[in-house]
């Protein structure tokens, strides 16, 4: 199993180091554009292997997409990041522009790759990779929902004054601080609804703090974060590269599913040796509905901006 992470930067370091420690991938190849990064980030990473116990081989590339060749699965991280006060959407003209570039550099010497995208506006990106690469909709995934989910898991157990391991939840919709829709209603404490044992109005501090979340961050940080996102993307590389047939909510091109059509927007789904296996449709309730509707229009509004 060979693995390309595109973008040297913190999320992508994050990405291979996370990926290298759960030691089920052969081989991560880090690549970048600033002369010797990937290659400085890879070699600091391996002299991690003996401490951290993993066999996975780690090398870095200076913009050669040679050196990925026959990667089973990419994820592109490349971009810029949002800084304090910036939306994921503004971040459309530079980045649109990158993620084009660097799908087709990854095609051309890995036709058969999975794509992972994880550069913002995520689902604008994911839309722009089916747009521009022709590649089937199953090998196409936005790393959104697992990361805005994890952040909502955090949320719920600080509410619940729980341990992470207790709670369970899932955020969909789109990876934006407007967008998202946590499935509060769904949420669960030990399979029993968080309802039990929260108030509605901190079940609604959780669902604004987890749609924050990466804004939060963003000003604590002074740029966006990257450990949790590195651990997420990790979490789908290993569903896909492990077959584990994982359910994860992922930004997937929906063609009816959620009456919704022409549109990469976060959704659970199936992960497998195939990537996305199946989209899960789960019943919402009329006010999920309706966040759904509206978050789409806004992706859709996003969408709008490229140039396809
Ligand atoms: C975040 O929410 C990077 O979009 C990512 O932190």
């Amino acid at each position: 199993m060979k693995v390309t992470v595109v973008g040297a930067g913190a999320v992508g370091a994050s990405c291979a180091e996370y990926i290298a420690i759960k030691d089920f991938a052969a081989e991560v190849v880090l690549l970048d554009i600033k002369e010797g990064y990937a290659e400085g980030k890879a070699m600091d990473l391996m002299q991690t292997a003996s401490l951290n116990g993993f066999d996975t081989k780690i090398t870095g590339s200076t913009n050669d997409y040679s050196k990925t060749a026959n990667s089973d699965i990419a994820v592109i991280t490349s971009g810029i990041p949002r800084k304090p006060g910036m939306t994921r959407e503004e971040l459309i003209g530079i980045n649109a522009g990158i993620v084009k570039t660097v799908a087709t550099g990854i095609l051309e010497h890995s036709p058969n790759a999975t794509i992972i995208v994880v550069s913002n506006p995520m689902d604008t990106m994911t839309y722009l990779v089916h747009k521009t690469t022709g590649l089937p909709k199953n090998k196409i995934i936005g790393m959104g929902g697992a990361l805005d989910s994890a952040r909502f898991k955090y949320r719920l157990a600080e509410a619940l004054g729980a341990p992470i391991s207790d709670v369970d939840g899932m955020v969909i919709g789109g990876h934006s601080d407007t967008g998202m829709v946590p499935l509060i209603a769904h949420a669960t404490r030990n399979s029993l609804k968080v309802s039990e044992f929260l108030s509605e109005e901190k079940m609604q501090w959780v669902v604004e703090e987890t749609k924050v979340g990466g804004a939060t961050l963003t000003k604590l940080l002074g740029t966006s974060a990257w450990y949790a996102p590195g651990a997420a993307v990790s979490g789908l590389v290993q569903a896909i590269a492990c077959d584990q047939k994982k359910m994860f909510p992922c930004s997937t091109l929906l063609e009816g599913e959620y009456d919704l059509d022409d549109i990469c927007i976060g959704v659970p789904v199936i992960l497998g040796k195939n990537g996305i296996e199946k989209i899960v449709e789960i019943e919402l309730t009329d006010a999920e509905k309706a966040k759904m509707q509206e978050s789409a229009a806004g992706v859709k509004k996003t969408n709008g901006l490229l140039d396809v």
